[in-house]
């Protein structure tokens, strides 16, 4: 009689065996926590598409944030909503600027249990909702934008962020900011770089969650979702130019680019698990066609065996208590 020569199911048989072999663990530690602050509220408001978050007030941010940190979540990154938006972003690095303030307040809640990390883009500040400076032309201007970020750069270090997370996409935005900061002695100032930022439409729930000006899109400044080495590229670029850690995003749709850009450089990668992500699975959880906490966590996971370091994700309480239940 003939057998098989192999029986991987073996390493299958039991819940105690499979807990052994398994390869890729997810603890609340590789989670961070996006985070909404929207200028002049008492209370938070909820984002429709994205049910279960919310723009918070300061008072509520500051709950948020403790309770992160009680989850044993890694870190928590930082969005403001202005109430003023004018052409160069003014409020993104005035000292008063929402995102600011509500930095100073997070940092001194729970600076020493989380790292307190900041969205540094001007799109949220732009009344045009561009992630940088137009020129004459109506046109994004790269390096006009690389002297808004720099002085970003150094209002939130001041604030007391610990990681700016660079989002916007223009080139030389690294090395712009590190030089800044490393010029005004702000020589600990941990630098993301969102290396490989795709164009696309994942990003739709986001635009509501910051009230969001832009009419047009973003294609002159972040990825082609075709393009894969050219998200390595972007990523080797940033690490040259002085980035500790780099990202690659939306998640989900671009897993080979995070496996690509994981082999590629030697420091952390993060992903950032985006508002349509969190919508989809939300919406189809609501319906009943998914199983919300199944989807969730295996969504999580194959971001984790892809290649992050850590996740960015909006169910970084949630996922971090339910770990904790399981540890
Ligand atoms: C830009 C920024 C965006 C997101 C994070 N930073 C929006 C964009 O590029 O259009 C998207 C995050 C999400 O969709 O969850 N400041």
């Amino acid at each position: 009689m003939s057998f098989p020569d192999h029986r991987p199911r073996r390493l299958r048989r039991s819940t105690a065996v499979r807990r052994l072999v398994r390869e890729t663990h997810l603890v609340p530690r590789q989670l961070v926590l996006p985070a909404f602050v929207r200028e002049g509220l008492d209370e938070p408001v909820p984002i429709s598409s994205m049910p279960g978050v919310v723009q918070h007030s300061l008072d509520s941010l500051r709950r948020a944030a403790t309770d992160a940190a009680e989850a044993g979540v890694g870190g928590i990154m930082l969005f403001g909503v202005p109430a003023v938006r004018d052409a160069v972003g003014s409020g993104a690095d005035a000292e008063d600027g929402i995102l600011n303030v509500a930095t100073r307040a997070v940092a001194q809640e729970v600076g020493d249990e989380l790292v307190v990390q900041t969205d540094l883009c001007l799109d949220e500040f732009t009344d045009h909702g561009h992630c940088g400076v137009l020129d004459a032309a109506g046109r994004v201007d790269n390096d006009a934008t690389l002297e808004r970020y720099a002085a970003m750069a150094l209002a939130q270090a001041r604030a007391g962020s610990q990681l700016l997370g660079l989002s916007g996409m223009m080139d030389g935005q690294v090395a712009a900011v590190r030089r800044a900061l490393e010029a005004e002695g702000f020589t600990d100032t941990i630098v993301l770089a969102y290396a490989a930022k795709y164009a696309g439409a994942f990003y739709g729930p986001f635009r509501e969650a910051v009230d969001s000006q832009l009419t047009g899109d973003r294609r002159t400044y972040q990825l082609d979702p075709a393009n894969a080495r050219e998200g390595v590229r972007e990523a080797v670029t940033d690490v040259a130019e002085g980035a500790d850690v780099v990202m690659v995003k939306p998640a989900l749709p671009y897993l080979d680019v995070l496996a690509a850009v994981r082999d590629a450089v030697d420091v952390p990668v993060w992903a950032y698990q985006v508002s349509g992500e969190y919508a989809m699975i939300e919406a189809a959880a609501a319906h009943g066609w998914i199983d919300r906490r199944g989807a969730i966590g295996e969504a999580l996971l194959g971001i984790r065996r892809a290649g992050a370091d850590a996740v960015l994700t909006y169910w970084a309480l949630e996922a971090a208590t339910w770990l904790r239940q399981e540890l």
